[in-house]
């Protein structure tokens, strides 16, 4: 098992259209001066951004198998936490990553109609923050200090992504039905206890100021 950790991990989950890449462009010019580094999911390393490659591709004629999808992005994290991660924490350095775990509960299980998967899903994360086995129990493992969803309304949040140039990826694609069932799942978050809920239809300064508070209390605790 790794050392103990200490830098802070910070989550910014969301459904599609919450304004969370600008948002992370604006926390990596307000926060440059800071030890802080920026990361994303799936991906944030060489062979992590290759199985994004994979799980977000549209291309594909053969549709892809909900479980082949949720392994992808827990394979992905395994990468991401050991390879960069758990090292910036050790080292002291703070993370923001761009999507966490959380998205995995709510697009895998919520999204995809496989809530049967949770405890699958519970200790398949856990293995790839990183926990170990000691007898039943999965301990220790990198976890989250905070995570911050935006949250918006599917129809508001479609909307935003079919006006903006960006890549449309396949989840986007997927209907109003799934991203309401990922807003629930985002939204169940709340009562873990470090989550805090953000609403994302607000003007963008209004989101980003608070968004920016938050995060510098948690820095600074
Ligand atoms: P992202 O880079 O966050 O772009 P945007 O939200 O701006 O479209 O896209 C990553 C996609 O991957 C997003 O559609 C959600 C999806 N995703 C999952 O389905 N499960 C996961 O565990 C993660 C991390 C992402």
């Amino acid at each position: 098992m790794r050392s103990q950790k200490c830098g802070k991990l910070i989550a910014i989950d969301g459904g599609e259209g919450s304004g969370k890449s600008s948002l992370v462009d604006f926390l990596k010019s307000e926060l440059s001066s800071s030890k802080v580094l920026f990361t994303r999911e799936p991906g944030g390393t060489e062979i992590a951004e290759a199985i994004r490659a994979v799980a977000l591709s549209k291309e594909y004629d053969e549709e892809m198998h909900p479980i082949a999808e949720l392994l992808l992005m827990c394979a992905a994290r395994a990468q991401h936490v050991e390879k960069k991660i758990a090292p910036a924490l050790e080292s002291g350095m703070n993370v923001i990553t761009d999507r966490f775990s959380l998205s995995t509960y709510a697009y895998q299980l919520w999204g995809q109609n496989r809530l049967d998967l949770f405890s699958q899903l519970s200790q398949m994360d856990a293995m790839a923050r990183g926990a170990i086995h000691n007898g039943h129990a999965l301990i220790g493992g990198t976890k989250v200090d905070l995570q911050i969803v935006l949250d918006i309304p599917p129809r508001i949040g479609l909307a935003r992504v079919s006006s903006r140039k960006g890549e449309i990826n396949r989840f986007d694609l997927k209907d109003i039905d799934f991203h309401k069932r990922v807003r629930e799942g985002f939204l169940t978050a709340e009562s873990q206890g470090n989550t805090e809920i953000v609403d994302a239809s607000q003007k963008q300064e209004v989101v980003q100021a608070e968004v920016l508070r938050i995060i510098k209390k948690t820095f600074a605790s």
